[in-house]
């Protein structure tokens, strides 16, 4: 498994199909922790930059993506697996993410909502159930071109980090908190184009 997120490699290859990127596109990774999805995107071709608040490895930049230090319009595609919902405001991650993509580029998301309405809040201003994400999406100019639903892999995840013993303890809290709030975890390919639908 590559990268600190559900479904590890194969999760990344499924959104990149989605989106219909092909290399050398420029791709940016927001919350890209250690850099492993940023160094496998770079060995496909793709021009990669990756972010995140706390760098883990040599080709992780800091940065913020709740304020992006690039300019509009830079990338063809972002990415954000897992992190969004930690990133302490979900809203200014979606509208920034908008931002630096060029018209018709994609915002790829792999991420934890819930089913239950009192849920936990997260990076969101409410209970970050599907209906969340959704209007998160809408709000920030997306139309969500594609979603599934991939709680099968936030499920081997779980048992899997339990099973090897390297879930920290806050993760552990988090997991018995996420159960109880009916988790579950989706992919969705975001378009950034005209809102009835022509780019
Ligand atoms: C669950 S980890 C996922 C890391 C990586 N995407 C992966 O799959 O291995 C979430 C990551 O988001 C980063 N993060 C949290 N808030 C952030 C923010 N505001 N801006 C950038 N990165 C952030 C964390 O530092 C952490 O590395």
């Amino acid at each position: 498994m590559i990268g600190l997120h559900p479904g590890g490699k194969e999760m990344t290859v499924r959104l990149l199909d989605l989106s219909g990127i092909c290399p050398p596109g420029g791709i940016l990774e927001l919350g890209a922790g250690g850099g492993d999805t940023a160094g496998y995107l770079k060995s496909l071709g793709f021009e990669v930059k990756a972010i995140d608040l706390n760098p883990a490895g040599p080709d992780v930049e800091p940065g913020d993506m709740r304020k992006l230090d690039f300019a509009e319009e830079s990338f063809d595609c972002c990415l954000a697996e897992c992190s969004i919902s930690g990133c302490g405001g979900g809203g200014a991650a979606l509208r920034e993410a908008f931002r630096v993509l060029k018209q018709g580029g994609c915002l790829l998301v792999s991420d934890v909502f819930f089913h239950k309405k009192n849920a936990p809040c997260l990076s969101m201003e409410k209970p970050l159930t599907w209906n969340c994400w959704k209007d998160g999406f809408e709000e920030a100019g997306f139309r969500l071109e594609e979603a599934r639903d991939e709680t099968g892999a936030w499920r081997e995840f779980f048992l899997e980090s339990l099973w090897n013993g390297n879930a920290e303890e806050r993760c552990v809290d988090f997991f018995r908190e996420a159960g109880r709030a009916g988790c579950g975890y989706f992919l969705a390919c975001l378009r950034k184009g005209e809102k009835n639908g022509f780019i």
